[in-house]
């Protein structure tokens, strides 16, 4: 399968074309931005085992009901992809007190959570992803109702199936986001990736922060907690 024109480039992966209008290429980079792109930098190897990773739990979420975008492996740092047309929506789920809804709402970071928090942001740059609700979403003709029911669904049934996947591999999943995407047949699918850029994973017993967190904070020991991530989602 071979790339052919580049149709996005984001923050951490491009997006090509190939040569069947049914699949896409995703490749990843090192490239690292936080606070809106405010700050800059670059994680050696991240590329590669954000590939890897995503694969390795993509292929587990299949395994388990959730339909995804994820093919194969290309390389490395490469993905074949169904096509998909991606919402423009961050979907978050919280399940403990960490980042943006610490400052927001004035919570302690680390409290448990009575039970997740279901946010939407509105994936603009220009904006900031502004966080937003289901009635800006029908009104801006992000998805429809119908759409939303299916996106919450499976990212309730997405955070149950991780909560107990990273538990087992002494980690806490703190929160994360995702995205869908919707095949040329309109089936809604878990599309983007999930990756220790898109999730914040806490050590059960030390409450070590094994995430990106530790390059937005300047924590160090930044690759060393991929790296240790991806050792952990492989065994
Ligand atoms: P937040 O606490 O900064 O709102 O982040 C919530 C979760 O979403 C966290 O796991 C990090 C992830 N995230 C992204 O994947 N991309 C983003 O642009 C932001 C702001 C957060």
């Amino acid at each position: 399968m071979e790339k052919l024109e580049q149709l996005y480039e984001g923050k951490a992966k491009k997006v090509y074309k190939t040569d069947d209008p049914n699949e896409f290429i995703i490749e990843y980079k090192d490239d690292a931005t936080a606070f809106n792109g405010e700050k800059k930098g670059s994680i050696g190897g991240k590329g590669v085992i954000n590939n890897k990773m995503t694969e390795l739990i993509f292929t587990m979420l299949e395994k388990q009901g959730i339909p995804t975008h994820f093919i194969k492996l290309l390389s490395e740092s490469e993905q074949l992809v169904k096509a998909v047309t991606i919402f423009p929506l961050e979907v978050i789920i919280r399940n403990t007190a960490a980042g943006s809804i610490c400052k927001r709402l004035g919570l302690e970071e680390g409290l448990k959570l009575e039970a997740p928090i279901f946010e939407f942001c509105y994936k603009n740059d220009d904006f900031g992803d502004p966080m937003i609700n289901d009635y800006h979403v029908i009104a801006m003709k992000l998805a429809t109702k119908e759409d939303i029911e299916v996106i919450r669904d499976m990212t309730f049934k997405i955070n149950d199936i991780l909560k107990a996947y990273f538990l087992e591999k002494g980690i806490n999943l703190v929160d994360f986001k995702i995205e869908f995407g919707k095949t040329a047949d309109g089936q809604i699918v878990l599309a983007d990736e999930i990756s220790p850029d898109t999730c914040r994973f806490w050590d059960v017993k030390t409450n070590e922060k094994l995430d990106k967190d530790r390059f937005r904070r300047n924590l160090g020991n930044v690759e060393e907690a991929y790296v240790e991530m991806l050792k952990r989602v492989k065994a």
